[in-house]
């Protein structure tokens, strides 16, 4: 029998190396497939003594990263992860930066975001009154826990920002670039939405770790991002993120104190939650 593993990783498929002796979990939700069998294995701290946990893995691309950002069915990927046992959600994403102090190799922990998707299924609840709170779209307890986990005193993340999430494919023009950093949000991103919304409409503790690939359109004059830089700066970061990642599981307690588990209280959802 799987084990049931109550933290999940959603991020790219460079991440399939994070489990010890993975185990693939074919799951279908009422809102269809998520972007692939789910993986469920051990990760077990770097630090002496260190205990294993179950965690789950879902690259949120796919495994051959066949969808795109805006094809991801954003909503059966989080619903598999509930159905599992999944109550604690990390989200590695690629981001540009707003800003020249936002280089790549930077990692942020945002505290906001702006959606400025559209054409995206946001909500489970079609039917009546289900109006979740979402003025901290990310956990504080799983921010506090990245923010002091992913500290190797060399580069520490960045504590806060903005990510402004576009729907992509394409990236964005010098001018919505510069818009964006006019607004004063720090990161740009295309994953980031639905995905956080979903979580908490599920109950689910969601905060995301961004990797800044690349400086946005606008930001640096004579440059603009490119799908190659993307991908392969994010590839020159995985594995440090990931043995940083490592620590912050460990750290992470089962205990949720936070009120991400009761996001609908009081609300009647239309249908019940795996
Ligand atoms: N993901 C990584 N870099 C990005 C950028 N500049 N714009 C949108 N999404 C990104």
């Amino acid at each position: 029998m799987t084990p049931r593993p109550e933290i999940a990783i959603i991020g790219g498929s460079g991440f399939y190396t994070f489990l010890e002796d993975p185990q693939e979990v074919d799951v279908e939700t009422p809102f269809g497939t998520p972007s692939s069998p789910i993986a469920v294995g051990t990760v077990t701290s770097d630090e002496p003594g260190g205990t294993g946990r179950t965690v789950a893995f879902l690259p949120r691309h796919g495994r051959r990263h066949e969808f795109p950002a805006h094809r991801v069915n954003y909503r059966a990927n989080l619903w598999a992860l509930r159905s599992l046992g999944v109550r604690q959600v990390l989200a590695p994403c690629a981001v540009g930066g707003l800003h020249d102090g936002l280089g790549p190799g930077t990692l942020v922990v945002p505290d906001q975001l702006v959606d400025r998707t559209s054409r995206r299924e946001q909500t489970y609840f079609d039917e009546g009154a289900c109006h979740i709170s979402f003025a901290d779209p990310y956990c504080p307890r799983l921010r506090t826990a990245l923010v002091d986990g992913l500290d190797d005193e060399e580069s520490p993340p960045v504590d806060g920002g903005t990510m402004v999430v576009i729907d992509g494919p394409r990236f964005s023009t010098r001018a919505e670039s510069q818009w964006y950093a006019k607004q004063g949000w720090d990161l740009v991103n295309m994953t980031g939405q639905p995905e956080a919304t979903l979580a908490r409409e599920l109950e689910l503790c969601y905060a995301a770790t961004a990797l800044v690939t690349d400086l946005d359109a606008g930001i640096s004059a004579g440059h603009a991002v490119d799908q190659e830089q993307v991908f392969r700066v994010f590839a020159e970061h995985t594995a440090a993120l990931k043995r940083r990642l490592h620590t912050v599981i460990s750290s992470l307690s089962g205990e949720r104190d936070c009120s991400c588990s009761a996001a609908l209280a009081g609300m009647t959802p239309p249908l019940e939650l795996p």
